[in-house]
């Protein structure tokens, strides 16, 4: 055996990736799909992929080959806004947003002073994540800064491509909640020492929304996005109309809500901001002019009765705005990132749009990626991407399997597994060219999670 077939793995079975942008191209042609695909990798980068006649051809010998039947191999599920420390109220009752903060998200969040409990919470985060094909996501922890340590030591033990940051809050927040604009800024400049560029981890300055921050804390945030300018910026806009009202009120001096962030210089590429529901065409457009995204959240926008995100206007033509799927658990009510592309269905139908399932299954891989400034990197299968995928399982219940026997066209197929499905149809996951999770195994997760 020569040294390089000894480093190299591949999987087999059918498999789909994006080479377009659904939004642009239309449906189909954005899409690859390999009936019979292998795809082979190495160092946990994806080295060839294709027919398998064709790349079993040119495949050294001796490479082990695990094959998937009846399934569907994607690139990893990629989350572009989700909570870890909510995993433990997920599903709580709640009224609208604000209420819901006070209820209960800051009282779950002030138990992150606990490392080991942050810790605790953290590794169930990650387990749920694999159960669910999610293999990279843009995480909120608190505002304790230990709250990022661990789960930056838990993704590394996983090898996940992940990026989180320590929430900035130095106002309208219970005490043992906030900082203030210099000891966040301070805590934050030594996570993004400590963490950021490390293996597979990035760190994201992330106030938490406008009205927890004051404008001296805003303005040292965007300092110190000037001073690493790799790293990532992350939060929330525009979700909730009382929330929009309460932030004109609180800087009235600014043009409006996306204003308030783009004073202090917080939009641009890696700039990543949860909902978006209610922004302004003109917001819209600097958004687009300035290359932030915007991170669509449909499960949670139902939960909390936000609205409606009208994602065909985000995508318009003239000023497309780069937009990931996402969860934002806990106030989403589901891991899954197919149980989320049905309820953006869904939120799409409401208001006159209905994703279909290219643009479904793009925003949860390729469209995330390019959301989050990683296109080339992941959320796709080819070469030189790293090695995450997620295999679906396409008949995880009795009634899909019932439904998929009425299917004609990988589209349908598709589209049935975004509105049947949920983390049932995870058969295995894989990181960085590991598998990490295999839903049939007795023991289910690698060592480092189980
Ligand atoms: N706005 C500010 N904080 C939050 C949060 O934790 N979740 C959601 N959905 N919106 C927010
Ligand atoms: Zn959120």
């Amino acid at each position: 055996m020569t040294t390089t077939s000894h480093v190299l793995r591949a999987i087999r079975g059918p498999a789909l990736t994006f080479v377009d942008d659904p939004f642009v191209v239309g449906g189909p042609g954005s899409a690859r799909y390999e009936p019979d695909a292998l795809i082979v990798f190495g160092d946990g980068r994806i080295t060839d992929f294709g027919d398998h006649a064709a790349v079993a051809s040119r495949l050294p010998p001796g490479v082990p080959v695990t094959t998937y039947r009846d399934a569907l191999i994607l690139p990893g599920f990629i989350d572009a806004h989700v909570h870890y420390p909510q995993t433990p109220i997920i599903g709580a009752y709640g009224r609208q947003l604000l209420d819901w903060l006070d209820r209960y998200t800051f009282p779950a969040e002030l138990r992150f002073a606990d490392p080991a409990y942050a810790r605790e919470v953290a590794r169930a985060f990650l387990r749920e994540c694999l159960r669910c094909g999610t293999t990279s996501a843009a995480v909120f922890c608190t505002v304790h800064s230990a709250s990022v340590d661990v789960f930056f030591e838990e993704a590394q033990r996983i090898g996940a491509r992940m990026i989180a940051g320590k929430v900035l809050m130095d106002r309208n927040a219970p005490d043992g909640l906030v900082d203030t604009a210099q000891s966040g800024y301070d805590e934050s400049k030594s996570l993004l020492r400590r963490w950021h560029g490390r293996g597979r981890l990035a760190c994201a300055i992330t106030p938490r929304f406008a009205a927890t921050s004051s404008d001296a804390q805003l303005d040292a945030a965007g300092a110190l996005w000037r001073e690493f300018p790799g790293a990532y910026v992350q939060s929330h806009v525009s979700e909730n109309t009382a929330e929009v009202e309460w932030v004109r009120t609180l800087f009235p001096e600014r043009a409006g809500y996306l204003d308030v962030y783009g004073h202090p210089g917080l939009l641009g590429r890696r700039a990543i901001y949860g909902h978006g529901i209610h922004l302004t065409e003109d917001e819209l457009a600097r958004c687009h002019e300035t290359g932030t995204a915007i991170a669509h959240c449909p499960t949670s926008n139902l939960f909390l009765g936000s609205g409606f995100l009208d994602i065909g206007r985000l995508a318009r033509a003239e000023r497309p705005v780069r937009v990931g799927l996402a969860t934002d658990l806990g106030a989403g009510t589901s891991f899954s990132l197919l149980r989320t592309m049905g309820e953006a269905y869904k939120v799409g139908q409401a208001r006159g749009a209905a994703l279909d399932a290219w643009r479904a299954f793009w925003l949860a891989t390729r469209g995330a990626a390019r959301a989050l400034d990683l296109d080339g990197v992941v959320g796709s299968l080819e070469p030189g991407c790293e090695a995450d995928f997620v295999v679906l399982d396409l008949r995880s219940t009795p009634l899909i399997d019932f439904r998929m026997k009425h299917c004609g066209s990988l589209e349908e197929a598709l589209f049935v597994q975004m509105t049947l499905a949920d983390d049932r149809a995870t058969r295995a996951t894989w990181i960085a060219g590991d598998p990490v999770y295999d839903r049939d195994r007795s023991v289910p997760f690698a060592p480092a999670l189980a």
